[in-house]
């Protein structure tokens, strides 16, 4: 068997969350392979609302292995909020997550940093969630990091007491306030034992032996392409691969092992934090879409900008991705629109082009836009395909040959219950 994989095709907050949710019950394995608790993949069903940061979102189904992998950087404390809530939820644990004895550890200074590097960007800042993910990726590439599967060894405290140390004088030069690391160390050093009760696999082994043996995995990504390090807006970025080739590196599995690649978007578009984005809106349609959007970030709170949904940047997703199934979500909230605007173009130091430049920002690239009928009709309740307005057909298969791709699943609403499968996305 193949693996395929799921991720985000723009800035994060698309709604993987939802769709591995939905999608679970086609694998017997969900694993995540980069980022860690910058995310937030809220899940709603039976009344219930969920959000996980890094745990995989193929938690809530029984029977189902959920990987942390190799990729993925825990912080322990987060974690363990994490995984006391769904115990509480009387989730199995112990049985049905695992973690990559290779995934990098966060700790508490690495998100001080994290903090005391945005204050000296200043204005250029990139408005990170401030989980010390950037400083732990910078430790990882660096050689210098902490892993999971160091926190049974003997070395342990010395490892960490010595990084901990060389993070110390960091600080001192930033002239930042540790006074409290003491607190933070003390709460960090007891959820990383709770850690202990953990299995700690060589997850690479445990996917390819699963492969092997006929198991369907899917990896899951977090963040969105255009936040990948090597592909994204740099530098206003993530630290991890984002993009397809992230589940190869972020799990060991080889390229040729890869299957579907589900690639998520909204039918508009959102970012957090700073940086560049050709089509945000800065008018009340703007406001409109972060009200009917519920537009807030799910792991800072923070608002999210809107903006109308952009092909240039999309297509690029698509390609750096090898993507073969788009997933449309949030349908719903273009409802209350008269008119839908498509960014099919961008106008780029006066010439027009189609595809998404190296320097994309403000002052080189303004949008080009056509505009189709809106469909001004409440999808919440929508389950079924015939039910959707003409409109929204006209726009899903307008996307669709610009794209070159299949929409093969149309979410119109936050829960498992409404999502509408176009095709057989999941034969
Ligand atoms: P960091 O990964 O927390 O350092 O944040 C870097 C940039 O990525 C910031 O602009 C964040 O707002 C953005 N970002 C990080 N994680 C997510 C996510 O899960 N969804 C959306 N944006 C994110």
């Amino acid at each position: 068997m193949k693996v395929d994989v799921l991720l985000g095709l723009q800035w994060g907050d698309e709604g993987k969350g939802k769709i591995v949710d939905v999608l679970t019950p086609k694998y017997d394995i969900i694993a995540r392979f980069q980022g860690g608790p910058n995310a937030g993949h809220t899940l709603e069903f039976n009344g219930l609302k969920h959000v996980l940061h890094t745990i995989p979102s193929g938690v809530f189904r029984e029977n189902t292995l959920n990987i942390v992998g190799n990729g993925v950087v825990i912080d322990p404390v987060i974690f363990k909020k994490e995984i006391d809530a769904l115990i509480d939820l009387g989730v199995d644990i112990e049985s049905n997550l695992v973690l990559s004895k290779k995934a990098h550890l966060i700790l508490p200074t690495h998100r001080l940093l994290d903090a005391a590097s945005e204050i000296a960007k200043g204005k250029a800042k990139i408005g990170s969630t401030l989980k010390g993910i950037g400083p732990t990726y910078m430790d990882k590439t660096g050689r210098n990091g902490l892993r999971i599967g160091d926190i049974s060894e003997s070395y342990f405290l010395e490892k960490y007491n010595a990084l901990k140390n060389k993070h110390l004088s960091l600080l001192a030069q930033y002239n930042f306030d540790t006074s409290e690391l003491a607190d933070m160390e003390a709460t960090w050093l007891s959820a990383t034992e709770e850690l202990k009760k953990l299995k700690h696999i060589d997850s690479e082994h445990v996917l390819n032996e699963a492969m092997k043996s006929g198991k369907a995995v899917l990896a899951e990504g977090a963040q969105g392409s255009l936040l990948d390090i090597d592909f994204g807006s740099y530098p206003f970025v993530t630290s991890s691969n984002t993009v397809c080739a992230g589940a190869c590196t972020g799990l060991g599995i080889a390229p040729n092992r890869i299957g579907e690649v589900f690639g998520i978007f909204k039918a508009y578009c959102t970012r957090v934090g700073s940086g560049p984005f050709p089509t945000e809106l800065f008018d009340a349609d703007g406001e409109l879409m972060q009200k009917e959007g519920n537009e807030f970030g799910a792991t800072t709170g923070r608002p999210r900008r809107c903006g109308w949904i952009d092909l240039p940047a999309l297509k690029y997703a698509c390609m750096i991705n090898g993507v073969t199934q788009l997933i449309m979500m949030k349908a719903d909230v273009l409802s209350c629109f008269d008119k839908i605007k498509v960014c099919t173009h961008y106008n780029y130091k006066g010439e027009q082009i189609s595809h998404f430049p190296y320097d994309v920002n403000e002052s080189n690239v303004t949008p080009i836009y056509i505009e189709l009928a809106g469909w001004k009709k409440d999808l919440t309740g929508v389950t079924d395909l015939d039910a959707l307005p003409t409109e929204l057909h006209d726009y899903v298969e307008f996307l669709e040959k610009e794209l070159e791709l299949p929409i093969t699943i149309i979410s119109v609403g936050p829960d498992r219950s409404q999502t509408i499968l176009r095709e057989k996305a999941l034969a």
